[in-house]
């Protein structure tokens, strides 16, 4: 089992999430994200090859984390934490574990964020991600927001690869 230590000293659990938490994750990603993702994206996600990851603590989810993994290559679909328990560590310690586990599988790390996304960002560069490029005008206008790129990191794993 992997755990990782929150900055106020809660120990989170870190595992594989399926259909039983549905619930919870949605009710983060509503609680977080501008464009949330819906119930169907999530049971696509949980009945496909993606890997689901949640931070647990004393069985409530803090915070989850989704992964595409193939030929070689990870990407980070989605994260998220839940405003109670942000800037405590949670989605660093979800970042930790789910690399050491994906680094058995794949040697790059990709994700895309918005470039006005400063906590994602201030995230993804405090655990040594490279900006590597940008896509213009790749996330939709939404309400008065106009059109916005996505940035795109990546990270070099180095744990050994499976065969
Ligand atoms: C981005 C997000 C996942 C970070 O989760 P978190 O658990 O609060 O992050 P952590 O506590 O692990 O923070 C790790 C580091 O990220 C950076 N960070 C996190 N929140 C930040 C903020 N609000 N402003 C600036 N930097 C921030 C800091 O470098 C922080 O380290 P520090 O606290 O030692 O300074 C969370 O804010 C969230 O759910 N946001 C909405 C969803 C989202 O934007 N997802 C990313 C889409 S690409």
């Amino acid at each position: 089992m992997l755990a990782f230590s929150l900055r106020n000293s809660e120990v989170c659990e870190f595992a594989e999430f399926g259909e039983d938490a549905l619930e919870a994750v949605l009710a983060i990603e509503n609680a977080v994200s501008p464009s949330p993702w819906s119930r169907q994206n999530f049971l696509d996600s949980i009945h496909s090859s993606h890997y689901c990851y949640a931070a647990y603590h004393a069985e409530t989810i803090l915070g989850f984390a989704i992964f595409s993994c193939a030929a070689g290559e990870a990407e980070l679909l989605l994260i998220a934490v839940n405003p109670t328990h942000q800037r405590l560590g949670v989605a660093e310690g979800l970042l930790h574990c789910a690399q050491s586990l994906l680094g058995r599988k794949a040697q790059e790390l990709f994700l895309e964020v918005r470039e006005s996304n400063e906590s994602a960002i201030g995230l993804y560069e405090k655990l040594e991600f490279n900006c590597i490029g940008r896509r213009p005008n790749y996330y939709p206008s939404r309400g008065k927001h106009p059109r916005e790129d996505a940035l795109i990191y990546a990270k070099h794993m180095t744990s050994k690869v499976d065969g």
